[in-house]
């Protein structure tokens, strides 16, 4: 099976291109896609510790060096870029381009063989099919280009390997797990949908009591300031204590 990049990531192929336009951006995408590929390795050697099957803890143990060298390679690719362009840039775009997603929300130890395989095809093949596209949008900066086109051979043979253990393992289930590996990539989608969703309500309702609410009182509390003479005064409101004990 070829990876190829689904069709909502071809519909928006102007929108990557342009993200993937200004090397800072470049660069700092880069080093979070390390960052992902590095806790990824971590978590497939911590597979390759639980499954009780011989060749998936081979098959395990190379995914995770895979991972681990794609990690060193987009860091170094990164840096090189970082220290080439110095200018900040803060958009990601990360929601647009994430990388391997589905690496950083791996839990190994509540998976069994056959979910932890349905879920790594699932986040392989999407993977795959980005890199494939970050490759495609990449004119003018060959040598991260050439980084892609090397990471995506591994992530193609991880793909493909995990399909077929799946096979080997599930072969009437086999549907079944993809299914559930899907449904379980849906909701945290959602999940992530609605997080972000919060995050921008919240920051709209905290302006709208910036800017709308508080001024009122702001106001009323200079206008009570103003009536106020400066200096200590006695209060002329009788006090109820004759005395002081
Ligand atoms: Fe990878
Ligand atoms: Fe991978």
């Amino acid at each position: 099976m070829r990876p190829a990049p689904s069709t909502f990531d071809l519909l928006l192929k102007p929108l990557h291109r342009w993200v993937w336009t200004d090397a800072h951006r470049r660069a700092r995408k880069l080093l979070r896609f390390a960052e992902t590929e590095a806790g990824g390795g971590r978590d497939l050697s911590r597979a390759a510790e639980l499954t009780g099957d011989p060749s998936l803890r081979r098959l395990f143990l190379r995914h995770a060096e895979d991972e681990q060298r794609h990690a060193d390679l987009f860091r170094r690719r990164g840096r090189e870029l970082l220290s080439a362009s110095p200018r900040h840039s803060r958009f990601e775009a990360n929601w647009l381009a994430p990388g391997e997603r589905g690496l950083d929300d791996l839990r190994v130890d509540s998976e069994t063989d056959e979910s932890l395989l349905a879920f790594l095809h699932l986040s392989e093949k999407a993977a795959a099919g980005r890199f494939a596209l970050y490759g495609q949008v990449l004119d003018g900066d060959p040598d991260t280009r050439e980084v892609f086109a090397r990471v995506l051979e591994d992530e193609a043979f991880h793909m493909n390997y995990t399909r077929k253990q799946l096979a080997r393992l599930a072969p009437r289930k086999q549907g079944l797990r993809l299914w559930q590996a899907r449904a379980g990539r849906l909701w945290k989608a959602y999940l992530r949908l609605a997080m972000a969703l919060a995050s921008v309500l919240g920051t709209l309702m905290l302006w709208i009591q910036y800017f709308m609410l508080l001024p009122p009182f702001a106001l009323l509390a200079k206008r009570g300031a103003r009536r106020e003479q400066p200096g200590f005064r006695v209060s002329r409101a009788p006090t109820p204590l004759p005395r002081q004990y």
